[in-house]
């Protein structure tokens, strides 16, 4: 419930309060566990420790409107030919409630020039989140905007805060990296025009002493596919306030008389209950309210690491009548499928089917793949263009440079400007005609493959707009491309796993989160993405990628599946190869992980044991009716002095009696929970799928 009284903003949540004061300096007054909101006056008195320190209470802002004073980050910065200073003044606010989101609107204005702003919390009770935004809207003069962040939150003073956020790079995504805050200012970001492999746009802060089953965690992510930035800061009077949303690097927007502009939406939400509690509640928030459709994923072959770039009508189809064969749902044809493209240096951006891997196009394949009981998907990389194509040579005015410069080329490719409405137009008319003439295709793995560089269209007035640009064109393809072709799903990927983020996630089904297949290397990586989004959106192959030549560091089928199961499985492993038995374990995998998707895609997530604190990795599920459980569990090394890992369940009701699997007792959850369950795991690279049922409550 949001109520307005004694000029406090009260939003009362399920499990925790946010408390603001109204006014022309909104300034954040209490956000954590939840407290009686009539009891906060003793909160809202001005601090002025000295005259050196003009208006300390401003280190808690709401939304900085620069006006020409702050010590933090601002939130929005305007230039006008005369002035860069704001004087934004409160007007009003409205409550919405719609079906379970509860919408407060505050309205500012601008004394000096007719600019609006409208700060937007829209919450969702149930889940103690509340999306923070800015719309900006001119009706005057021309406004330069050169910062636009998306919300600053303000979170209980205290001196010892922990930040945890994931890092990475191309095939090590997803890292999770622990940051004490102290006095100062640090930053996550990304400049690369997309979410990039470095840092996600993603944050959980605690005082150091939370962890997977308890403590207060505030955390945060930002919609956002272009360049991001997230600063927290820490002053010397304990302010601890967080700031995200577009990086104001080699920023700035033109806003005319007329325009309105919003910022990407900054998702925020607390919960007690410690990291894994956080990440429960991010993955049935995303189910519900991000994802735009609600179905159980498919299990996809993709052909990447068994063909690359070597696609041809009849190895795919061998491919497709093994993947058929072993259980497989959805047949993906990856990379090499058009123009010239037998290697990453030609025939990007040629997107017509080349002739000699496909003599009868690719309604042949789709066809056979139909026939065989499979539905059919296809990869795609819109957004660039190698130097060697049909396409560059045809527009070479379409990639971004400065002036005549060569710009800089990664994987042979450059970046399109697919803001230039001719670009824009370029993409919808090929990916209709891709779709529309193959109505059979039902999924897109959409990839980008490069970070944009020399973003540039030759109009130094401009320039700056075009990272932006980038980003929301994008959406409008896949916004458009969704409402076109609305029984197509997307995977959204970029050199594995660079734009994973809440923005692209309104559009995408599901995401790959790394070009890093190895089982072992993927449990880490998954730990990480999992901290912030949900097993549902996941992808995971099980491939070939830790055979050795010398088969020294091989993973034993048992552990490359259990590894892939815990998400959304997929096939990569050049099957076209194995002998009968082969498929015959795989079809035994892929069966099992039929039975228990729902509950791994669908349920509630318990991160058991982690490899960053011991040789155990384990991972459990409980479906949303709290019947079905099922865990992995993953063994690195044995040793002889070791015990043998034991595992305990969580999330299990007390009182309620369960089956494990195998086992002849039948234990309360009490039971497992406390005395656990031995896994009898010994070997190397040893798991194990555990399922336990609820037989009464
Ligand atoms: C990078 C992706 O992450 C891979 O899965 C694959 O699709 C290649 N690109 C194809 O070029």
């Amino acid at each position: 419930m949001i109520t307005y009284h004694n000029n406090l903003f009260v939003i009362e949540m399920k499990n925790s309060s946010y408390v603001f004061t109204g006014g022309d300096t909104p300034v954040s007054v209490y956000w954590g566990g939840k407290l009686h909101g009539d009891e906060l006056g003793y909160l809202v008195r001005k601090r002025e420790p000295s005259s050196f320190d003009p208006d300390l209470d401003r280190n808690r802002e709401e939304y900085g409107f620069w006006d020409s004073y702050s010590v933090l980050e601002s939130c929005l910065k305007v230039s006008y030919p005369s002035t860069r200073q704001l004087n934004m003044r409160f007007q009003d606010y409205t409550i919405q409630t719609e079906g379970d989101r509860e919408t407060l609107t505050l309205r500012f204005q601008n004394s000096d020039t007719p600019l609006t702003a409208e700060l937007i919390y829209e919450v969702y009770p149930a889940f103690d989140i509340i999306e923070r935004s800015m719309r900006l809207t001119n009706e005057g003069d021309t406004a330069v905007i050169e910062n636009l962040k998306s919300a600053a939150v303000s979170i209980p003073p205290q001196a010892n805060y922990r930040v945890r956020y994931l890092s990475g790079k191309w095939a090590g995504e997803s890292h999770i990296d622990d940051h004490e805050l102290t006095s100062g200012a640090f930053t996550i970001q990304s400049r690369t025009g997309n979410t990039g492999p470095h840092f996600n746009p993603a944050f959980a802060l605690d005082n150091g002493t939370a962890d997977e089953k308890s403590g207060n965690v505030w955390f945060g992510l930002l919609g956002y596919s272009g360049n991001w930035q997230i600063t927290f800061e820490r002053t010397t009077f304990q302010d601890v306030r967080i700031t995200g949303g577009i990086s104001s690097f080699d920023f700035s927007y033109t806003l005319r008389k007329g325009e309105s502009i919003r910022t990407p939406v900054m998702t925020v939400g607390f919960t007690a209950g410690g990291y894994g509690a956080m990440s429960r509640t991010l993955h049935a928030y995303e189910i519900r309210h991000i994802l735009p459709v609600r179905k159980t994923g498919r299990v996809l072959y993709n052909s990447w690491e068994a063909t690359s770039f070597a696609v041809c009508a009849d190895g795919q189809k061998e491919l497709a009548r093994r993947a058929a064969s072993i259980g497989v749902e959805l047949f993906v044809i990856d990379d090499g499928w058009f123009g010239q493209r037998h290697s990453d240096r030609a025939g990007l951006g040629d997107w017509y089917v080349n002739q000699e891997k496909f003599p009868n196009g690719l309604a042949g394949l789709i066809e056979y793949v139909r026939h065989l009981g499979m539905d059919f998907g296809i990869w795609v990389e819109p957004e660039s263009v190698n130097p060697d194509s049909d396409l560059y040579r045809r527009h070479p005015d379409w990639v971004y440079r400065f002036g005549n410069r060569e710009p800089m080329q990664a994987r042979n490719q450059y970046t399109l400007n697919i803001s230039k409405p001719e670009v824009k137009q370029f993409i919808l008319d090929f990916m209709t005609k891709l779709l529309g003439e193959n109505q059979d295709i039902t999924f897109v793995k959409w990839d980008m493959n490069k970070t944009l560089t020399d973003v540039s269209a030759g109009d130094t007035g401009k320039d700056k707009e075009l990272w932006y640009r980038h980003a929301e064109t994008l959406y409008e393809i896949w916004a458009e491309l969704r409402r076109r072709f609305p029984h197509v799903e997307f995977e959204t990927c970029s050199g594995g796993g660079s734009r994973v983020d809440l923005g692209i996630l309104r559009y995408a089904d599901q995401c790959w989160p790394s070009d890093n297949t190895d089982a072992y290397s993927r449990l880490s990586i998954q730990e990480g993405f999992s901290h912030f989004y949900a097993p549902r959106i996941m992808t995971a192959w099980v491939t070939d990628a830790s055979v050795g030549d010398d088969k020294k560091y091989e993973r034993p089928y048992s552990y490359r599946f259990h590894s892939a199961m815990m998400g959304m499985l997929g096939i990569g492993a050049d099957i076209s190869r194995f002998k009968e038995k082969d498929l015959e374990v795989f079809a035994d995998y892929i069966a099992q992980y039929k039975e228990m998707r729902q509950t791994v895609q669908y349920g509630r997530q318990y991160r058991l044991s982690s490899l960053r604190k011991s040789p155990l990795h384990a991972v459990e599920y409980v479906s949303e009716d709290g019947q079905d459980i099922v865990i992995f569990a993953f063994h690195q090394g044995f040793c002889y002095d070791a015990a043998e890992p034991r595992i305990y369940p969580d999330g299990l009701q007390p009182e309620a009696v369960y089956q494990v699997e195998g086992m002849e007792e039948r234990l309360h959850g009490s039971t497992l929970m406390n005395a656990g369950l031995e896994t009898g795991m010994c070997g190397d690279f040893d798991s194990r799928m555990i399922r336990i049922k609820r037989i009464h409550s």
